[in-house]
């Protein structure tokens, strides 16, 4: 099977994009990376895709007069790239609702939060302030609805009584480069599934995945 064709868009460090490259280095790993694409110059990541050779653009968002003129000017050098599946990696736009409606079902993201609990920013100080015992992150595919498409994957890291948002973030960030890797490979598989729900959002089953498989507990 012919590997998965991924564009990865980000705004900032790319720890994530990082590990995405690293796993898409392995011969065996269904999915290479086409392209990343950065709204912001400056973003630390960038770095990474020179380093392994991985096609870069810059696209910054303030060359643009409106959110949509911004997503299919992305949309398009994606297109280009040949890619078939987008993964935001800490990319700080939101889309118009056209992006979401041109790539449907095939962008993935990750937050970190176990959604649909703490969406937004801060999510980290969202889930020390609600006092939560469990916090985590969460793969899922990107629609209209902010932070609140189809939930691929998830993975808990406890929440310690003196945690600042930091250390908090610390954890969950190591929970995310195990997580992302593992859900990416499941649409190179080509095992991800949609299940409609009547009167209800879509439901993401993983063929041949038991569903307590798609949950990873980081103690
Ligand atoms: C991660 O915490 C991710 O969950 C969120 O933004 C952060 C990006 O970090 N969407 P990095 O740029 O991948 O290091």
């Amino acid at each position: 099977m012919a590997r998965l064709k991924a564009g990865v868009l980000i705004s900032g460090r790319g720890s994530n994009l990082l590990t995405l490259l690293e796993a898409c280095a392995a011969t065996d790993f269904p999915v290479e990376i086409a392209l990343v694409v950065s709204n912001r110059p400056e973003a630390g990541g960038l770095s990474h895709a020179q380093r392994f050779g991985v096609p870069a653009a810059v696209i910054p968002h303030r060359d643009f007069p409106d959110r949509e003129s911004f997503d299919r000017a992305v949309s398009a050098a994606l297109e280009a790239a040949g890619v078939e599946l987008v993964c935001l990696a800490g990319f700080m736009r939101i889309f118009s609702s056209w992006f979401p409606a041109r790539w449907a079902n095939r962008i993935l993201n990750i937050h970190p939060s176990l959604l649909p609990a703490f969406k937004g920013l801060h999510v980290q100080q969202q889930a020390i302030d609600a006092g939560a015992r469990v916090s985590g992150a969460t793969v899922h595919l990107v629609t209209d609805d902010l932070d609140g498409g189809p939930i691929v994957a998830q993975a808990a890291v406890p929440v310690h009584p003196d945690d600042t948002a930091d250390t908090l973030a610390a954890r969950i960030l190591k929970a995310e480069h195990a997580l992302y890797p593992l859900a990416l490979r499941w649409f190179g598989e080509r095992r991800v599934r949609l299940v409609p729900q009547p009167g209800k959002p879509d439901r993401v089953v993983i063929d041949g995945i038991a569903p307590s498989g798609a949950i990873l507990w980081r103690p």
